[in-house]
């Protein structure tokens, strides 16, 4: 079976799954470590993508290139958006938008030209699974399963967040990578899964609340979910 990649953006959020992996290897691509090696038995490359959507499609293409990857995991955190979608809440993706993709009156708002589509859903399989696991992982949390936005944006304003709301009524949380990771999957024929737990509520106080929980809480969480999942 080919190696599954275990991706986040920053550091703070997988620095307790790479020091799970004991054999890795590092190897330096594109500017990005990937760390081959096992967890729980299984074949993995982790990896940090940085941050935005440009630094993520850049990553899935080495993942699947050079790695021969075929299921992409990715664990990290989120802004909640939806008024139920709370600070701890963990939300795995159904499906992903670019929130800040236009190219109308040429194509309707949020379509990525010539591909007649707008949201790239995720693989059910892996996040049936990637749910299952969350749950084990982390039982006292409200497990919310949807539409996710990406955009080239952190959102640190209720007014903005009202905005996103009112255009992507459907959109649980916003996040900056997952809609690259699931178009990039898409075009190779992989299987993407994302689980996000949510930092903030993209609004007025988001910028210390994430600063808050990619300190204290972010890396345990991800762990405990990848862990899960491994497991089986
Ligand atoms: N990731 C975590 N919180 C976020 C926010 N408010 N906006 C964009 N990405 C985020």
């Amino acid at each position: 079976m080919s190696p599954i990649a275990i991706v986040s953006a920053m550091h703070e959020e997988l620095s307790a799954v790479l020091a799970l992996m004991p054999d890795e290897t590092m190897q330096t691509v594109a500017g990005r470590d990937f760390y081959a090696g096992h967890l729980h038995g299984q074949e993995v490359v982790a990896v940090l993508s940085r941050i935005g959507k440009v630094a993520a499609a850049t990553t899935a293409t080495v993942l699947i290139e050079r790695f021969q990857v075929e299921r992409v995991l990715f664990t990290g955190v989120a802004g909640g958006l939806a008024p139920g979608v709370k600070v701890g809440d963990v939300v795995v993706a159904d499906s992903f938008v670019q929130h800040d993709l236009d190219a109308s009156p040429i194509f309707p708002r949020y379509e990525v030209p010539l591909y007649g589509m707008s949201r790239f859903p995720t693989s059910a399989t892996l996040s049936d699974k990637l749910a299952e696991a969350a749950r084990r992982a982390l039982p006292g949390a409200t497990l919310h399963r949807g539409l996710v936005a990406s955009g080239d944006r952190f959102v640190a304003s209720a007014a903005e967040s009202r905005v996103l709301q009112a255009a992507l009524p459907d959109a649980l949380a916003v996040e900056m990578e997952g809609a690259a990771f699931a178009q990039v999957c898409h075009d190779y024929g992989v299987a993407f899964a994302a689980v996000r737990t949510v930092s903030d509520r993209a609004d007025d106080e988001a910028h210390g609340d994430f600063l808050r929980f990619i300190e204290e809480v972010a890396s345990r969480h991800s762990a405990a979910i990848v862990e899960a999942f491994l497991r089986g």
